[in-house]
Order: C-alpha cells, then structure tokens, then sequence
C-alpha cells in the first residue's frame, strides 16, 4: 500500500500541497484529529471483527507526520509520541500482523487513596477573599497550569490556551462579581483558539465543545489549586468583559477568552456549598436507573 494523496473528513480534504503550507499549528492540530478520528476510535471495532481493516487504514496522519518531518518541525513532543504509537499499531495491521494493545487498564484505588480522592472532590470550594501580597510561587502556577493541560479535549485539538495575568494593573482588565481587588490573587484567563475548529469543520459540528474544553480544564485547576493549599473561584466573563479584555490586552481575533480563575491563599473561609441530593438531580424513566 502505498502513502496517503490527501487526507479527507465529512467536511473538507487538504491535499499535500495544503499541507505543506499549512500553518504549522494547524497541521499538529490536524495530526492529533486525524489519529484520534481515523485510528483510535476506529481501531477497536476493528480489533472486534465488526469492522473491515481499510487498505489505507492509519495513511492519513501518517501523511500528516512525513510532512511535519519533510517540513523540518520535530516530531519529539508528547503529543507526537502518542500518535506514532497509534501509527505503529496500524502499520502492524496493515500488514496483517496481529496486534495488541498493551496498556494498563484502571485499577481501583486502595481505601487510601480513595480517601485522598473524596477530600478533593468533596472539600474544594469556591473561595473569594485572598490574603493581601502574599505570592504564589510560580511553581504552583505551573502545577495548576499543567493540571489544566491534562484535562479531556474534544477530537485531542488542544485548543485551549491560558494567560497568566499576576500584573495588577493588569488584573483590573477583568470584570468581576466579586468585591476583592483582584490584585490580591493570580488570574489565569482560560481561552480556546478559534481557528483550529475551523481547519476541521468542527466550528459548524460541535462549535460548543470549545467551550466544554476550557470548563474541564478549569475544574481540573480548580482541584489542583485546592490539593496545593490555595483557594480558587471560577469568574464567569461577559462578551463585553471579553472583549475590553481582548483590546487591552492586545490579543489577537482567534484567541477567544472564556473564563477566568481567580486563586490565590485564602485570607477567608466559606461554607461549603452542598448539593441537592441525588435523587432530585435525576432524570427518571420510571424504573430504577443503576
Ligand atoms: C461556569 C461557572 C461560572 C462561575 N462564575 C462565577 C463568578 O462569576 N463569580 C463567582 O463568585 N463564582 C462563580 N462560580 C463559582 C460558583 O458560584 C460555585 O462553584 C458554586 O456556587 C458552588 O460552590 P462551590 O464551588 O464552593 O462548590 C462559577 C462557577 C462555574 C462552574
């Protein structure tokens, strides 16, 4: 079997010559979907005999991959060693070998370390009152940031960007319900690139899953801020907040700003929120559900 000409999906094909043009955050971006829609959920089926193998099975990011490289762009990063172990299963499958995908699968947690998991579930709050100049060292930032990075993405596009604002006047730029001055905490401003969406169609399908990707990222800063000892609140944004934002801080048209959080060390405690009880959150088909 020969190499890929093009790649293709429900709305749109890019042939090499695109490719090679392509904005080089695009074509990663592209490389990432195309493993995720054409290799890993199809694979499964597959491996199932529910599916015929295509002869071009795992060609199209494989041609997404040999451009990155023809173009002179490393292909060392994580997200690039995911997909050549994807790319390594279907070259495997298309000679006919048989393959086996050999990662760990969940284990349950010991009593320990459940326990660990439901004093974070359960005891994050929202906290809204800061302690005055008291830093938070940059390397919680980090951990938080890299909290963030690790949440789900839809399609694996990555689009999620952060800003980091520790700058007071700075942090006057963002609207808040909330009475503290902001310069007491860090702000990290969650955004999404538009334009990768875009490359895919993805913008006309599922234009929403860009903003359930920052929320993910966000709660899972919000629990990582949490375990650290800090105290972090999610700040809704107004599209008129978004925009002073965007102008003020210069940001370019596709970076899109969803939401803020605010983190900083708690000066206050709060009363933490409880839920309603299960069974009023249920949606019920008059039979027991689980
Ligand atoms: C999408 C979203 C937007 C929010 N926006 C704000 C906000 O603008 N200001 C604020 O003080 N809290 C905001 N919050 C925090 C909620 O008020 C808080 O999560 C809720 O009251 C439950 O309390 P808890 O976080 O302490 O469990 C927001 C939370 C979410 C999920």
């Amino acid at each position: 079997m020969i190499g890929a000409e093009k790649i293709w999906w429900f709305g749109g094909e890019y042939t090499k010559e695109d490719l090679r043009r392509m904005d080089p955050v695009f074509l990663r971006a592209l490389f990432r979907e195309r493993i995720h829609h054409t290799i890993e959920v199809e694979i499964f089926p597959i491996l199932l005999g529910r599916k015929k193998l295509s002869p071009g099975f795992g060609l199209q990011p494989q041609l997404i991959l040999d451009i990155w490289k023809e173009r002179g762009f490393s292909d060392d990063a994580p997200d690039f060693e995911w997909g050549k172990k994807y790319l390594a299963l279907a070259e495997k499958l298309r000679a006919g070998e048989k393959i086996e995908i050999d990662e760990s699968l969940p284990a349950p947690f010991t009593n320990q370390e459940m326990a660990v998991v439901h004093k974070l579930i359960w005891e994050r709050r929202s906290l809204r009152d800061w302690v005055s100049g008291k830093k938070v060292p940059d390397d919680m930032i980090e951990r938080i940031l890299e909290a963030g990075r690790a949440a789900p993405c839809g399609c694996n596009l990555d689009i999620v960007r952060f800003i980091v604002i520790r700058d007071p006047e700075e942090a006057k730029m963002v609207w808040s319900d909330i009475p503290t001055p902001m310069e007491q905490c860090v702000l990290i401003v969650v955004c999404y690139d538009k334009r990768i969406y875009e490359i895919v169609g993805h913008d006309r399908l599922v234009p929403h899953n860009q903003l359930l990707d920052c929320a993910a990222a966000v709660d899972h800063m919000c629990l990582m801020a949490h375990a650290l000892g800090l105290g972090a609140v999610w700040l809704s944004k107004t599209d008129k907040t978004a925009k002073t934002f965007k102008e003020k801080y210069g940001l370019p048209d596709y970076i899109e700003p969803v939401l803020h959080l605010a983190i900083g060390w708690a000066a206050t405690g709060s009363i933490k929120s409880l839920r309603m009880p299960l069974a009023d959150m249920m949606i019920t088909r008059g039979k027991p559900d689980f």
